[in-house]
């Protein structure tokens, strides 16, 4: 039984593409032929092209990008004959015949940018495809470091104390905004707000190092975030698999740092495979006490529901490691790995957590066509339409 096409949607206009790359192939992988699904990729390169083909299949053909985009074919969402959603493909000729696949279910792989902050989900739930992880509203949050932040501090959870900014706002008051900052008390950490993968963050110990940080971070983002630094710190994280109703908690992970903060290079390139994520440096299950791991957990699905996510996400805390207090720091609406390791330390294989993902997508997205979605009114009858001013003819 392989006759639906689940498309497998990764890369992206982001910083983070090439982990975006190795997470998609990571769960290709995992789901073997067994699993029921037809895989198409769904590749969108650094410059924002759509493109599939079978060369996309294999990870060693991203070692030649040009190539690799020479042997994929262009390709778009459209609707067929029917109204059903289908990926076309192929480009060439005005009269040749394009290739159109039913779309059963998008597993969407991308990390950062728009494929991670609502807007590819927003492409699906306008061309009504099922979408794994979080909507439009929950990967927005979710990417905002400072509205995720805002939400959880407005609901009694601990975050760090901190300042943010726009561009525009530093170019007209930075001394202004400085001296707020130093309330703080150095050593800060900056930070792009809507980045991951530790790009363009750094713990800064005075003015000088603060303004040369601050204006790399504008490099990445309009939006800075200056925090407090909690040291000594313990980072702990755990994910949470579920819908805005119900949620089930992974065991929770210590990730461990060779330099000051968690960088990309200890994130994914521990090992000389690149193997993503789940080759980093880690303690799994975190060597921590019951009660401050459940906390964490407890606390991660609240965050979870009030952020309105879906699927799954990966919760990381700041904890000071003398006090225990900890921080929520960020979610992550799709994971590097889809944590699958983590998941598979509570007793969930890698495919069955695909599998769970696009159940749910399906799930959710059957529940949101039920629904009523339109509401039958005369207000475009002739005798309505009279009644409105600012119409041609209508004076
Ligand atoms: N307030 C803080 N105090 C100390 N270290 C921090 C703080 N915030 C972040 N870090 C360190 O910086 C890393 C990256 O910051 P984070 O907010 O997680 O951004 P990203 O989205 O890039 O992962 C964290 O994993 C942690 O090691
Ligand atoms: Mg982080």
């Amino acid at each position: 039984m392989q006759n639906k096409t689940l498309l497998v949607a990764f890369g992206g206009a982001s910083p983070e593409h090439e982990v975006s790359v190795l997470t998609a192939h990571q769960a290709i992988a995992a789901l073997d032929s067994n699993s029921g699904y037809q895989i198409k990729p769904l590749y969108i390169t650094k410059s924002g092209r759509w493109l599939t083909g079978e060369a996309l299949l294999d990870l060693k053909n991203f070692e030649d990008l040009k190539k690799l985009e020479q042997q994929s074919v262009p390709c778009k969402f459209a609707h067929n004959e029917y109204g059903a959603t289908v990926l076309q493909e192929g480009s060439k000729g005005f009269f040749s015949k394009k290739t159109e696949t039913p779309i059963f279910a998008v597993l969407c792989a991308f990390h950062g940018s728009s494929g991670e902050n609502g807007a590819f989900q927003g492409v699906c739930e306008m061309y009504n495809l099922p979408c794994t992880g979080s909507g439009v509203m929950g990967s927005a949050i979710g990417m905002d470091k400072v509205a995720a932040k805002s939400i959880c501090r407005d609901h009694g959870i601990p975050v760090v104390d901190a300042v943010d900014f726009l561009e525009q706002e530093w170019i007209d008051g930075q001394p202004a905004i400085t001296d707020q900052i130093e309330k703080l008390d150095y050593p800060v950490i900056v930070k792009p707000v809507h980045l991951g993968s530790s790009i363009g963050v750094e713990i800064v110990k005075n003015r000088d190092e603060l303004i040369h940080a601050v204006e790399t971070a504008f490099r990445y983002d309009q939006h800075i975030l200056v925090e407090k630094v909690i040291s000594p710190l313990m980072e702990i994280n755990c994910s949470v698999l579920g819908s805005s109703q119900k949620q089930r908690v992974s065991v929770c992970e210590r990730p461990l740092s060779r330099e000051e903060i968690l960088s990309f290079k200890d994130k994914y390139m521990s090992d000389e495979n690149m193997k993503g994520m789940a080759s980093a440096d880690r303690e799994i299950p975190a060597d921590i006490p019951d009660a401050l791991a459940t906390s964490i957990q407890e606390t991660s699905k609240k965050i979870f529901r009030l952020i309105s996510c879906s699927g799954l996400a990966r919760l990381d805390f700041l904890v000071h490691a003398d006090t225990h207090q900890f921080y929520f720091n960020e979610i992550n609406t799709i994971p590097g790995s889809f944590s699958f390791y983590l998941w598979k330390e509570s007793g969930l294989a890698f495919d069955q957590l695909i599998l769970e993902l696009i159940d749910r997508a399906v799930e959710e997205h059957q529940q949101r066509n039920r629904r009523i979605q339109s509401y039958e009114t005369n207000l475009l009858s002739k005798k309505a339409v009279k009644g409105i001013k600012g119409l041609k003819d209508n004076k």
